[in-house]
């Protein structure tokens, strides 16, 4: 069988979070079941990192959609990705979806607009390009126009759409309707609908044959209002015919202390003694005095999602029991504000660096002793899974994939409310055990011993593929 994964990130090319890494990842587990070919927008970080990229085939234009050109990449590990060229759109300097400066594009719709379109023209059968694929697997509201392309068309494509977060919707104007050729009969409550906007997200959900979510206990929560963000109902009326699964995320191989090059010094779960190079490395990079105490880091978008509020909050107290903070993040401004004055005050116990680096990223998980991690909710989380396999033990809320990857008092500590004394109380567990060489040491052994590869969720995406595959009625 043939599948089309359709993406807005691939860590390969550019990555804004956690879609970037299991958009690289899942498409060449999955690549031993099926044939297995991705779909990305041709941003300058892809046009500008492959030379010369061969056009395969022409896609016409539609509505106020224009045409575009399909350039094809062949990784040298042997995966197919097929590149939407349309510098227009998609040859600026930024982010994925917006400026630098973190305004999102203005033409957003149409740039992803395009991206479904594309997907749905491909399954609808290409001149020159010699590959239809049987199923499309969409991924966030970027992408998942594709399947009520493919319904409009009525095409008999099947489609599976992930959600790897449903606080982003990709809601827009109506006044934007016929340049993407919505039919009005689609603009309902029934339909693309979300209270007076078009939602490219209930827009997957309504036409994708089954919906899935990167967490089991996410699955769950999207159903409740509390978390539903308004399309609770129609999660719970899919839930109900069986077509919304959770799935958890894996992590790839190359987070691995006994073999990571950009670690200090290797460790296993048998010696941890290079661990205290990789934290006085740490230190020295963000200038923190040499110390004796737990070392916590940071490694998020700072935003409302990730209770960075409450991390900031807590900090005070982390350095009055003798903790350091180190922070790698980058967000909103008023949270990337409070962290650096967090930074000016205690110069010697909190260390900030606002940006996106993945290295340092790596170098903070493991020369860490924690990861803070107090998520209001949390599809997955990858943080979390990098950390743990670097021995460093996340502090987290009990939501989303967090519940479901972190063992209290095992492998992590979790906390139920989204309160600072909820959160101090976890952290003070963590000095706690800190204090313990024995329990600490066990703690990280089973930490870094959890298993999160990718045949596991692989496994459970062929299951909802098959389905897929089988028609409506099976
Ligand atoms: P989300 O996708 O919601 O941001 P995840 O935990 O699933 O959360 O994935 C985030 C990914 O981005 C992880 O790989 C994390 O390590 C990485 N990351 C987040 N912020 C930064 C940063 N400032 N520098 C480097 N890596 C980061
Ligand atoms: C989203 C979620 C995160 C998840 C990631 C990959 O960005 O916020 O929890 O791990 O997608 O699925």
């Amino acid at each position: 069988q043939r599948i089309l994964y359709v993406t807005s990130e691939m860590a390969d090319y550019v990555k804004a979070g956690g879609l970037g890494d299991v958009s690289a990842a899942l498409p060449r587990s999955l690549g031993q079941r099926y044939d297995v070919r991705v779909l990305i927008p041709g941003y300058r970080q892809v046009t500008s990192r492959e030379e010369d990229i061969p056009v395969v085939a022409r896609l016409p234009a539609a509505h106020g959609l224009p045409a575009c050109e399909l350039g094809r990449i062949d990784c040298p590990d042997g995966l197919t990705v097929y590149v939407i060229l349309c510098p227009d759109l998609y040859d600026r300097e930024g982010s994925p979806y917006g400026d630098e400066s973190g305004a999102d594009w203005a033409d957003n719709d149409i740039r992803f607009g395009r991206l479904g379109l594309a997907a749905a023209q491909i399954a609808a059968g290409v001149p020159d390009l010699g590959w239809t694929p049987s199923l499309l697997h969409l991924n966030d509201w970027p992408s998942a126009l594709g399947s009520a392309y493919v319904a409009w068309a009525g095409l008999q494509t099947p489609s599976v759409l992930t959600i790897h977060n449903l606080a982003y919707q990709g809601l827009f104007d109506p006044s934007r309707l016929p340049g993407l050729g919505v039919p009005d009969s689609a603009f309902g409550v029934e339909g693309v609908e979300f209270y007076g906007k078009l939602s490219f997200l209930k827009a997957g959900i309504v036409y994708a044959s089954h919906v899935t979510t990167v967490s089991q206990t996410y699955a769950r929560e999207i159903t409740t209002p509390e978390f539903g963000c308004g399309l609770d109902g129609l999660l719970r009326k899919l839930d109900g015919e069986g077509r919304l699964t959770g799935i958890l995320n894996g992590i790839d191989e190359s987070w691995d202390p006994r073999t990571d090059r950009h670690l200090e010094s290797p460790f296993d779960p048998n010696d941890l003694k290079g661990k205290k190079a990789n934290a006085d490395e740490v230190r020295r990079e963000f200038g923190l005095a040499v110390s004796r105490g737990p070392l916590f880091a940071v490694v998020s978008r700072l935003v409302h999602q990730k209770g960075v509020d409450l991390t900031i909050e807590s900090t005070e107290s982390i350095v009055r029991q003798g903790g350091q903070v180190v922070v790698t993040g980058r967000g909103e401004e008023r949270f990337e504000r409070a962290m650096q004055k967090l930074a000016e005050r205690y110069p010697a116990q909190v260390g900030v660096r606002i940006g996106f680096e993945e290295q340092r990223a790596r170098r903070m998980f493991a020369g860490s002793d924690f990861l803070l991690m107090p998520s209001r909710f949390e599809p997955c989380g990858l943080s979390q899974m990098y950390a743990q396999r670097m021995g460093s033990l996340p502090i987290a809320r009990q939501t989303g994939g967090l519940a479901d990857t972190i063992k209290d008092g095992v492998t992590g500590f979790l906390f139920r409310d989204p309160s600072l004394g909820a959160m101090l109380s976890a952290i003070y567990r963590a000095v706690d055990a800190f204090g313990s060489r024995r329990k600490l040491n066990a703690m990280r052994r089973a930490a870094m011993s959890e298993t999160y590869g990718w045949t596991r969720s692989a496994a459970g995406y062929c299951g909802v593929y098959d389905r897929a595959l089988a028609g409506p009625s099976q």
